[in-house]
Order: C-alpha cells, then structure tokens, then sequence
C-alpha cells in the first residue's frame, strides 16, 4: 500500500511515484487547484490537485475533509520557486496524485484540531480523553519518538559497547520498600495474601548479581501510589541498572559515557566530561537543596554565628532552639522586588510560607554601605556586624537580602524555593544550558518525624561510607544521585553485601529481627553464598525524557499517563469490578457503590 513515509519525501524523489498513506492534516482550496497536507508520523507532505494535470483525483479531492485516512499514489515534482518552504523537511516538493482512495473517513466531529498548523491550546483532560487523537499531533509524536531514540540510545550503549544484559524482574512480586506506598493486588488461589506490584526491581536486580549476571539492566517498569506532581505518576519507568565488582568511581564514569552518549545520539550535544560534583553537605549548604539548579548563582550564605546573640529574637531565638539563619543576596532585587512582595499577602511571601517559614525578613543594601530594613534589625546590628555581613554575602548597592531563620530543614527548603522563583522572575537561568551534576555522599538517613524513627535516605540496601562504618546512624551513604537542571534524573548507590552491615542497617531503622528476617531473610540469606560487591542505579527515564524534550510535565512523554487524580481519562481506570470477581479474590469492599 506504500512506498514512502510522507516525511521522508525530498528532491531526491523528483519524478518518482510514490504510494503514500496517512491523515489529511490540512485541506485548501485554492480556486480550481486543491492542496492536501497529507500527514503520518513522520510529518507532513503536499498533495496537490487539479482538474488539467490530476483530473481522475479531482473530484474525490474535493470531497475530503480533516483527518479522513488516504492512500495516495503520485508524481514528485518540485514546487514552484514562490512555494517552497525551507522550514519543512518535505518544502521543496509537492505530490501531483493521479489516484486518492478515501480508506475511512470521520463518522463524528473532531473533540478538538489536530492540524500542525493548529496552534491553540486544548484542555488537557480533553486531550488524555481521546489521547489517540492527542498523540497524532506533531508535538506529541514528537515526543514520543524522542522517547524512543533515548530507549534506542540507551540499549545500543549498554548491550553494543558495555556487555549489559537485559534481563525482566517480576511485575507480581513482594513490596520492596522504596518508601511509597505499594499498589496490592489480591491473591485468587491463597486467600487473604496479596502481591505488590514493584517500586522498583532492587532487590531482583540484587539477587542476579548474587547469581553472576555481572552487567544487568532493564526498562522498568515502577508503581508507587503517592501523591502526583509535574514529574511523578504512579506508574513511570526506569532505566534499572545493576553492576558487579565496580567502584563507585567506575560506576559513575561508566554512568557520565552513558548519559553522553545519549546526549550525543539524540541531540547531537557534546557533554563536557566528568560532571562537576557536589556533596550532599556542599548543596545543602550553597542552595538548600540536594537537587540544585547550578545553572544559575543566588548561592545561600549562612550566617548563624554572626547573629546568634542578636537582640533580633527571630534570629537567636532559632538558633537557641537548634535552628540557623541564611541569606539568599539577590544582586539587582533592591530595584526589582518591592516590600510587598515579601510581607504577608506578597507572592514571594507566599512561596516562602508553603514551605513552613513563618516571615521574610530581609535587608536592602544602599550606596555607601547604608541599609534599609525593620527597626528590629538595624537596632539589633552593630557595625561591624553590617559590615561582615555584607562582606560575606558580597552585598553591593542594589542588593536585596532576604533572611529565612528556622529549623535548619525550614530554612533550607525556603531558600531554595525563593531562589528558583527568583532565579527564573529575574531571567538568571540560562534556557539552553545543559547542567548535569553528581550529588554524592548522601547521608545515610533521615528523621521520621511522624514515626519517631530514621528512614533510610535512598534505601536500606544502600552501603555506609566505609570511614563511617563504625556508627552506621549517622553514617553518609554511598549513594549518588544525578541531577539534570535542578531535577533529580537518576539515583543508586553501592549496596551492602555482607550479612552484619546489613542486619545493623535493618536495626538502624526499627527492624526487629524477626520483621527482617520475615520480610528479607532471602537476602540476608542470599549474603550467605558468595554475594559480589556490587552497585547500581535508576535513572526516570520519563523524566530525562521531559527535560530533553523541553516539555514542563511527564505527562507529555507517556503515551497513555494518568492525571493528577491517578486515573486514566481514556478507559476510565481505576473502575469497580462485580462482586463475583471480589469473592473470588477473597476481597470485600468497604466503600460504598457510586451509581
Ligand atoms: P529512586 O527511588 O531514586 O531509586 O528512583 C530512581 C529514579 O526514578 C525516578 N522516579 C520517578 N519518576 C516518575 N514518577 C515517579 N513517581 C518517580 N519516582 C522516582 C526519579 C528517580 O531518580 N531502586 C533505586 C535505584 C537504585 O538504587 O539503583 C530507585 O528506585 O528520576
């Protein structure tokens, strides 16, 4: 039925017939002469109409409206000289069709345009609900074959040039804690016990480098039922990979080639290699947060020591409760951001709130070392304090210094919220930069507020840094995460392989032994016989996909995602199921019938 892609089409093809098949993007009519873009996924083609040179196509062309399905057969000519169009890859020909055959036409009315040369914005649940006509427009299909490059990127680098093997994991399987909640799937045949669906293959991939499979990966697919944003959905998929007797200096260098390479393959970029690194400790202290923006300045300045005595009772009354105070300098903000901004009702003010800071307090710095600030603040401040102060923000005239004083937590997350709303207001960051950052040394876990216990940081399989091995709380892991614009891509660690480092991570975090022995006695035991050292990494597959695409949600690179309220709008999932099927699966519900 066809001989060509509409897309592929160039000069090259001139006096060629061609059978092309696909959707009527656009028609017009030009007095006598008919024009169809005809479009498949490829892109987009002109076939051209007229009763002189086409008279067995005319009339049928005349009939056709958007999105019917054709098959064409046609002349490649060259377009004449005043329609040639150097911003399509298809531009500089046109198809003269001898034959149209109408395939299907429309039996409804389209919920919404799909043409390229559409530009209006369609609701997104609109577009989730017919996402098969969602996915026919150019920038969708787009997107999705981007997504396929970086698939094919990552399998060629891998298997081709590393030696990996994929290898698949179960999709029924035992929860592995990852720290969201699991999605449960009732057992049929032993009533009353339940699978989980997999947060992630970790503990399999585990096990096969206990069995020899040195070099594994595979495209993952994860569940996690936790609370949805721009870059998280309850089912994504990784790029799972698991290594065996490699550092972490290894891994990370093999991980940087691999990243390269897609870059390189996908976006024909050079990445400067190695990545630039930065402790967990240095980004928390420079920006606040483990997944830095360093497209951009606006580093955060701590100055705790200098206020700690200060009669300002914001500023040492948090540090006397174990709290500290930071500035983030805003070079030009004296000028661009007004007090009402930042006091109560103020968009920055309201950034700051949402994040638990109680108020800004700030500081404006004038000509000649003068300031501008609350009573409370200039009363409170000697002069050498100003002046270290500014010495140690690198304050100029100009400056706006906005304090956030808390728990260090508090702190932290507000800074680094106003520093990214800042940083993008005042056009700091750079759109067509390309940052890719390491971020190591990971503590090795955090404090659970709610359960009054640690938590492992990244997970308990993670291994201590072997300078902290002695008291593995307050351990930094050895765990890597790669940031990619101030988004966390990609995340691993060296794991534990021996038995008692394991037990005392699982005591660490509240596990008796028997809860550790219930629910992971097979690793544990696995530890038992002959386990490698060995390491790996995930990376969000739909997320590197986002940020490549330059897409703002990773809603835009599934084909078929669910929304924010975790549903899918195209099959209506989830659903209720009849009672039949409940008794079978030994499961009654609580909740009670919609309809
Ligand atoms: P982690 O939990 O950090 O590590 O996940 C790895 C990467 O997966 C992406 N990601 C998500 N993407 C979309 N939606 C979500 N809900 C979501 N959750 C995570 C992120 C993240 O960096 N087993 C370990 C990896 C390892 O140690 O090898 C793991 O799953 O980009």
């Amino acid at each position: 039925m066809r001989t060509h892609y509409c897309g592929q089409i160039n000069s090259n093809n001139i006096e060629e017939t061609v059978n092309l098949c696909g959707w009527v993007d656009r028609r017009r009519d030009h007095g006598g002469v008919i024009f169809l873009d005809l479009r498949d996924r490829s892109g987009i083609v002109q076939i051209v109409s007229d009763p002189e040179r086409t008279p067995d196509s005319y009339e049928i062309a005349g009939d056709i409206r958007n999105e019917y399905v054709l098959q064409i057969t046609g002349r490649v000519s060259r377009r004449p000289e005043e329609s040639l169009n150097p911003k399509l890859p298809t531009g500089e020909i046109e198809i003269y069709a001898d034959d149209i055959r109408l395939l299907n036409g429309l039996g409804k009315q389209l919920p919404f345009q799909i043409s390229t040369a559409e530009t209006e914005a369609v609701r997104e649940e609109l577009r989730l609900k017919y996402r098969y006509l969602d996915l026919r427009r150019e920038r969708m299909t787009r997107n999705l074959l981007l997504r396929h490059e970086v698939v094919k990127a990552m399998r060629r680098f891998l298997e081709d040039e590393e030696n990996f093997i994929e290898v698949e994991t179960p999709i029924l399987t035992r929860s592995t804690p990852e720290g969201a909640r699991d999605y449960l799937v009732p057992s049929r045949v032993h009533a009353g016990e339940w699978f989980a669906l997999p947060q992630s293959p970790q503990l399999f991939k585990q096990m096969l480098m206990v069995s020899g499979f040195d070099r594994y990966y595979q495209i993952a697919r994860c569940f996690r039922d936790e609370d949805l944003r721009a870059d998280r959905q309850p089912e994504f998929t990784q790029l799972d990979m698991e290594m065996s007797f490699m550092s972490q200096e290894e891994i990370l260098e093999l991980n940087e080639q691999l990243v390269a390479y897609i870059f390189q393959k996908v976006k024909g970029v050079e990445l400067p290699l190695p990545f630039p690194r930065l402790t967990y400790a240095e980004a928390m202290e420079r920006y606040g947060s483990d997944k830095p923006d360093i497209r951009f300045g606006l580093e955060l300045v701590d100055v705790s020591d200098l206020v700690k005595d200060s009669g300002f009772k914001v500023f040492s009354g948090a540090i006397a409760a174990g709290g500290i105070v930071k500035v983030l300098p805003i070079p030009g903000g004296n000028d661009a951001i007004s007090n009402v901004r930042i006091k109560p009702g103020g968009d920055l003010f309201k950034e700051a709130s949402e994040v638990g800071a109680k108020g800004l307090a700030y500081i404006r710095v004038k000509e000649k070392g003068k300031i501008d600030t609350i009573g409370a603040i200039k009363d409170n401040l000697t002069d050498e304090q100003k002046e270290e102060l500014l010495k140690r923000t690198n304050a100029q005239p100009g400056h706006l210094l906005l304090f956030a004083a808390d728990d260090t937590n508090t702190v932290n997350k507000t800074l680094d919220r106003l520093r990214l709303v800042v940083g993008e207001q005042l056009g700091l960051i750079d759109k067509d930069k390309t940052n890719l950052l390491w971020v190591t040394d990971f503590p090795m876990f955090e404090w659970n507020e709610e359960e009054k216990r640690l938590e492992a940081l990244h997970h308990p399989f993670t291994a201590p840094h072997p300078d902290d091995i002695n008291d593995v709380k307050t351990a930094r892991a050895q765990a890597y995460d790669l940031v990619f614009n101030g988004y966390e891509v990609g995340g691993g660690s060296l794991r534990i392989y021996q038995r008692d480092v394991q037990e005392k991570v699982f005591e660490a975090i509240g596990l008796s032994d028997e809860e550790a022995d219930n629910k992971f006695g097979f690793l544990l035991e696995a530890f038992e016989y002959g386990t490698p050292p060995h390491g790996g990494i995930a990376y969000g597959l739909d997320r590197l996909v986002m940020l490549l695409a330059g897409e703002e949600s990773i809603r835009d690179v599934i084909a078929f995602p669910k929304t924010q309220q975790a549903k899918c709008l195209l099959t209506n999932a989830p659903s209720e199921v009849n009672k039949k099927q409940l008794k079978e699966l030994h499961v009654s519900s609580i909740s009670k019938p919609k309809s």
